[in-house]
């Protein structure tokens, strides 16, 4: 059997393969809620096989919103909606798991296909007042109460999260989005004990992990994105990463999800086929984490022959699964598997 289809147990979860649909912002919600696009659009990489659906990045401020068509986890209002979508995916044998997230200095931008400029709509608020670029708003250093505030929005967000029925939960620490904005010390300049040292820079996201993990039950899986690389000198780095992955492993993580990039506009990446394996590979062989893989995996003989290596435990798909919502039935075949539901079964 392939291990690409081979079941994983993550605590009291079995994820029916090792397919992820990475989170993906949708640019749909109104006023953050799902609309019938959530309905649709999810439920289809459900029914097309993956194994777990990571939600697009749902903001638990409204002013961590990276777009105002973003999904919203801020009010209670927001449950009934989220509980529809993840019923539907559950309902296709698919795992439904959510992605948590402040877009904090680079929040209020419009849509991408709006141009995906700042709308000056509030203030953001980041570890320093330092723009993402020019004509973007400075933003409002968080405060010890702002900090708190932040944190209790995390928790509330992981407590809608399962009363929505959501089984996996991704903090997104990645993309120079807030909790990044605090780890690396291109957007963090604090002089309290937030910033300066690496330890220091770890501190928030850390307190965010462990708040977050009384509320997340025990049972079910936490999952972080990060960035594991800032891709610039004086940037946070892959050293960093397996710094930063050893203290989430202390305080209850299952698995760091292995992304990049996003601190600074501007930064040359090497973008190629799976570029990123290495720094899940890295963690994963340095702390004995479980990692995930992403970054232009798009073919099955891939993606099999990273977790064949032991680089990560599970790949996440993002754009290839836009384009082939039911690429893992195409994997399957690929594999010599037999993956597809009765329903399908003469089909294929
Ligand atoms: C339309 C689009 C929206 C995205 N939204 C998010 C998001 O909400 N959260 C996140 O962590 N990454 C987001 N990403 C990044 C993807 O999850 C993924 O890491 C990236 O696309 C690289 O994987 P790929 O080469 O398989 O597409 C987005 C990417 C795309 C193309």
């Amino acid at each position: 059997m392939s291990l690409l289809f081979s079941p994983l147990k993550l605590r009291s979860l079995t994820l029916r393969n090792r397919i992820v649909m990475s989170p993906m912002c949708q640019y749909s919600a109104q006023d953050g809620h799902v609309t019938d696009w959530h309905l649709l659009h999810y439920p289809t990489r459900a029914v097309g096989g993956v194994g777990l659906i990571l939600v697009e990045a749902t903001a638990v401020e409204a002013r961590g919103v990276i777009s105002p068509d973003d999904l919203g986890i801020w009010s209670d209002e927001h449950v009934a909606g989220l509980r529809a979508l993840a019923q539907r995916i559950k309902a296709t044998g698919a795992v439904p798991g959510i992605q948590l997230a402040h877009a904090g200095r680079k929040a209020g931008v419009s849509s991408p296909w709006q141009g995906g400029k700042p709308l000056h709509r509030f203030t953001p608020v980041a570890p320093s007042p330092l723009p993402f670029n020019q004509g973007w708003p400075v933003p409002q250093a968080l405060d010890e109460a702002g900090l708190e505030e932040v944190c209790t929005a995390f928790c509330q967000g992981a407590r809608r999260a399962l009363a929505a029925g959501f089984e996996v939960l991704e903090l997104h620490m990645a993309h120079g989005y807030l909790l990044h904005s605090f780890l690396s010390p291109l957007t963090n300049q604090r002089s309290d004990g937030y910033g300066g040292s690496r330890e220091n820079r770890m501190r928030f996201p850390l307190s965010v992990v462990e708040a977050v993990r009384t509320v997340w039950p025990a049972e079910l899986p936490l999952w972080v994105r990060v960035s594991a690389s800032d891709w610039v000198e004086g940037g946070w780095g892959p050293d960093d990463t397996v710094a930063f992955a050893a203290e989430l492993q202390k305080r209850g993580v299952d698995l760091l999800d292995c992304s990049s990039g996003g601190a600074l506009p501007g930064i040359k990446i090497p973008v190629a086929p799976g570029y990123q394996v290495p720094f899940a590979a890295q963690v994963r062989a340095a702390t004995g984490l479980s990692t995930g893989a992403v970054g232009l995996i798009s073919e099955p003989l891939q993606a099999e022959a990273i977790l064949q290596a032991g680089q990560a435990d599970v790949v996440l798909l993002g754009r290839v699964l836009l384009r082939e919502p039911y690429w893992p039935y195409r994997a399957a075949q690929a594999l010599g598997e037999r993956a597809w539901p009765v329903q399908y079964e003469r089909a294929f």
